[in-house]
């Protein structure tokens, strides 16, 4: 038996080393999601949320619990309603999860070093060159076990975190079949929250797009990607066209869906004519920042013709990443199990019943 002094150690010592204390630095569209689902999590302290201009979000990030940590320089402007300054967060954050403007954190990673703390980046940063922040990209469907451990990884972008969810599953089960996969990407312009951000009134051409480049950080050298991007003028989600060639004769379509239905994280939909009715469902719903946290394969648009597969799924841009860097926290601070990891997720985002109401809602006629 053990004395109630010694179990009261014990438990202190095991809260002490299962709560993780976490900064988000950036409370934008990602860092403000990240934030309210960690704050729901037991086995982790929110330190706070970074902010750097004296906005709303100022009041909205206070009203939602949350310490507001701001630039030293700029604590006056801030009118009291600052914790205190980005160091003295970082001085008590366990790991930091870096939500700034892409290409920010870059500028951040030399404060994270000095202040020895472990860093998740998102997908507006580089794994590559000398802009790089670091050489890792998560996507938990490809390389969770990668993670384990790790004091600094990317949080692959919206996309490109899309891309492993649909690519993985048909590389495992079709190996060696597959002999390319070309997709283009049809971008939104801003999120849904940015309604003062205006667009303009044109289709607008990306050179160069990072997303297979990234996407083989996680999938191999290998793997026959091929991605070209456009950005259109909508809030409402981005869209993935997807060929995938088979050397032989390609798999039929109900094949593919039924790949799909299995997997976590992608939802099978029939009728869903446009991606706002998706949205407009999520927020019937009242989903979390009406967010699906998922892509939604639009049935209708599949094909399969000789050789070739064809599917448009659409991404929840803002959605898809929140699970994914919970995720990725709990390999690098805990190095918990896939399996362990999975559950304790799912039990903060539900997102298998999200699936199954949103395919139960849009299901075949
Ligand atoms: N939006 C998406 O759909 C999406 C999806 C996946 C990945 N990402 C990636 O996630 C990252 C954040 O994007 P976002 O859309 O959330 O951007 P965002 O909405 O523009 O928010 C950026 C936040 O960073 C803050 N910030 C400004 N300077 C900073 C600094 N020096 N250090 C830390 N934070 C700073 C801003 O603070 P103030 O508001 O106080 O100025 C703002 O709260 C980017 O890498 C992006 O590529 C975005």
């Amino acid at each position: 038996m053990i004395n109630e002094s010694l179990a009261f150690h014990l438990n202190v010592q095991f809260l002490a080393v299962n709560i993780m204390r976490v900064f988000v630095n950036g409370y934008g569209s990602i860092g403000s999601r990240i934030a309210s689902f960690l704050q729901d999590d037991p086995e982790i302290d929110v330190v706070g949320v970074g902010k750097y201009s004296p906005d709303a979000g100022v009041d909205r990030a206070v009203s939602s619990g949350l310490d507001v940590y701001v630039p030293h320089g700029s604590i006056s402007k801030f009118k009291g309603k600052a914790a205190g300054d980005i160091q003295s967060a970082l001085n008590m954050a366990d790991i930091v999860i870096d939500a700034s403007p892409g290409g920010q954190g870059l500028r951040n990673k030399e404060v994270y070093k000095k202040h020895d703390v472990g860093v998740i980046y998102q997908g507006g940063e580089s794994a590559f060159g000398s802009e790089s922040v670091s050489s890792f990209i998560f996507n938990s469907r490809v390389n969770y076990d990668e993670a384990l451990g790790r004091r600094d990884a990317i949080q692959g972008s919206c996309n490109v975190t899309g891309l492993g969810r649909i690519i993985e599953p048909l590389r495992e089960r079709y190996t060696n079949d597959i002999k390319r996969l070309d997709i283009t990407l049809i971008r939104r312009w801003a999120d849904i929250e940015q309604t003062s951000k205006s667009f303009p009134d044109t289709i607008q051409l990306t050179p160069n797009p990072h997303h297979a480049d990234d996407a083989r950080v996680y999938l191999g050298d290998e793997i026959p990607l091929y991605v070209r991007s456009v950005k259109v003028p909508t809030r409402q989600m981005h869209l993935h066209i997807m060929d995938i060639r088979f050397q032989g004769e390609a798999p039929s379509t109900d094949d593919i869906h039924r790949l799909f239905a299995a997997e976590k994280g992608v939802a099978v939909l029939h009728g869903a004519a446009d991606t706002k009715q998706i949205r407009d469902f999520a927020n019937t719903m009242k989903y979390n920042f009406t967010d699906t946290n998922m892509v939604h394969i639009h049935t209708e648009m599949s094909a399969s013709r000789g050789d070739t597969v064809q599917i448009a799924y659409s991404d929840d841009q803002t959605g898809i990443v929140i699970p994914e860097n919970h995720m990725l926290l709990q390999a690098m601070m805990l190095q918990r199990p896939y399996k362990d990891a999975v559950r304790h997720t799912e039990s903060l985002f539900h997102m298998e019943q999200r699936k199954h109401i949103l395919e139960r809602h849009f299901a075949p006629a």
